[in-house]
C-alpha cells in the first residue's frame, strides 16, 4: 500500500482517532513504533492494558502470541497486527498437537501444566494458568502443592523459576533463539570493559549467563532496577530494543548493549517485523486480523484470567 508523500506519523495518529484505536507496543519494537504507541511495556503490562481497554480496535506492536493473548480477552474487538509473519521460536517450540500428545501419554502424572505466556492460544487452551517472566515466581508459588508442574515451554525461565522458589518442575526443552545467544564469553568481555556497570539479563538467557547477571528480571523490572539504582551504567543482556525505552525514561543514564559472539547486540528478527509502514496500513485496512477458533480462546481465557487475578 502506497504511503509515499504523507507525513506516516501524523497520518497514524489520525487513523487512530477514527478508528478509535488503541497502540500497544513492546519493549522490544523499533524505536519509531515506541514512540507513537499509547502503552510500551512487558508481556505483563501489554495483558493488562488489553484486558482494560475501551478501544474498539487493539494495534498490537509486538509478535502472534501477545496480540493473540489481547484478542482472547477481548472477543468482541479488532485486533490487529502489523506483520502477521511476527511469530516467536520459544511459541513454535512447543505445537499444541506436541503438547496435548505428551499429556494424554503421561496422563497418570495428572500435570499441572503452567505455560508461559510466549506459546500460541492452542498452547494455552491445554493449561492451567499462564505466567510471564515478570509474575513467574509468583504464578509457580501459588500453584497446588501436591500437583506435578510441567512448565512450558521456557527451559531457561522454567530452571530460573525453579532456582527462585525451590520448586521442582519439569521442563518442555523449548528456548528463545535470542536470548541463548549470549554466552558466558561474550557477557564476561563486555563486563572486563565496563567494570563498574551492573549486569541486567532477561531470564530467558541460559544458567551460564544469569549467573553473572547482577539483576535477573523481565523486561518491565528492568526499568525499576535501573531507576533505583545508584549506578550510572547498565549492561543490558536481552533483546536491542530495550534500549530504546531505558534511554528515554533514564537520559542521564547509560545504557550497553550486551554483546554476543557474533553481534554489538541482540535483534529477535520477529520483533523487527514491525514498522511504521506496515503499521499504518493496519490501520489503514483493519487488516492482518487475529482470529482464533471460539472454542479454543473460550479454553484459552481461563488460565489467562487466572493469571490476571494471581499476579494483581
Ligand atoms: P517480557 O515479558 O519480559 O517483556 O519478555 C517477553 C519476551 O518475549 C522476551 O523475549
Ligand atoms: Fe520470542 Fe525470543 Fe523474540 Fe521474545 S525475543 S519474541 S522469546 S523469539
Amino acid at each position: 500500500m502506497a504511503t509515499l508523500g504523507i507525513d506516516l506519523v501524523e497520518e497514524i495518529l489520525r487513523l487512530k482517532r477514527t478508528r478509535n484505536a488503541v497502540i500497544l507496543a513492546h519493549n522490544y519494537q523499533v524505536q519509531e513504533i515506541q514512540e507513537i504507541a499509547d502503552f510500551v511495556g512487558d508481556s505483563l503490562g501489554l495483558s493488562y492494558q488489553a484486558a482494560s481497554t475501551n478501544a474498539d480496535v487493539i494495534a498490537f506492536c509486538g509478535v502472534h502470541f501477545m496480540a493473540e493473548t489481547a484478542k482472547i480477552v477481548n472477543p468482541g474487538k479488532r485486533v490487529i497486527l502489523p506483520d502477521l509473519d511476527a511469530g516467536c521460536s520459544l511459541s513454535e517450540s512447543c505445537p499444541a498437537d506436541k503438547l496435548e500428545a505428551y499429556l494424554a501419554a503421561h496422563a497418570d502424572k495428572n500435570y499441572y501444566v503452567i505455560a508461559y505466556i510466549n506459546c500460541s492460544a492452542g498452547v494455552k487452551a491445554l493449561s492451567d494458568v499462564i505466567c510471564t517472566s515478570g509474575n513467574a515466581v509468583k504464578i509457580v508459588n501459588a500453584a497446588p502443592a501436591d500437583r506435578n508442574i510441567l512448565f512450558v515451554p521456557d527451559q531457561n525461565l522454567g530452571a530460573w523459576v525453579m532456582e527462585q522458589t525451590g520448586r521442582k518442575m519439569e521442563l518442555w526443552r523449548g528456548a528463545c533463539y535470542v536470548h541463548v545467544e549470549f554466552t558466558r564469553d561474550s557477557i564476561e568481555r563486555i563486563r572486563a570493559q565496563y567494570p563498574g556497570s551492573p549486569v541486567v539479563a532477561h531470564p530467558e538467557c541460559t544458567y551460564a549467563v544469569r549467573i553473572l547477571a547482577d539483576e535477573v528480571c523481565s523486561t518491565e523490572r528492568m526499568i525499576t532496577y535501573c531507576k533505583n539504582s545508584s549506578a550510572s551504567s547498565f549492561i543490558i543482556v536481552t533483546e536491542s530494543g530495550m534500549l530504546h525505552r531505558l534511554r528515554r525514561e533514564m537520559p542521564d543514564k547509560d545504557f550497553i548493549a550486551g554483546p554476543t559472539d557474533q553481534c554489538a547486540c541482540a535483534d529477535c528478527r520477529f520483533m523487527k517485523m514491525n514498522t511504521l509502514e506496515k503499521l499504518h496500513d493496519a490501520l489503514l485496512t483493519l487488516t492482518p486480523e487475529i482470529i482464533i477458533p471460539e472454542a479454543i480462546r473460550v479454553r484459552a481465557e481461563l488460565p489467562i484470567r487466572r493469571m490476571l487475578e494471581l499476579s494483581a
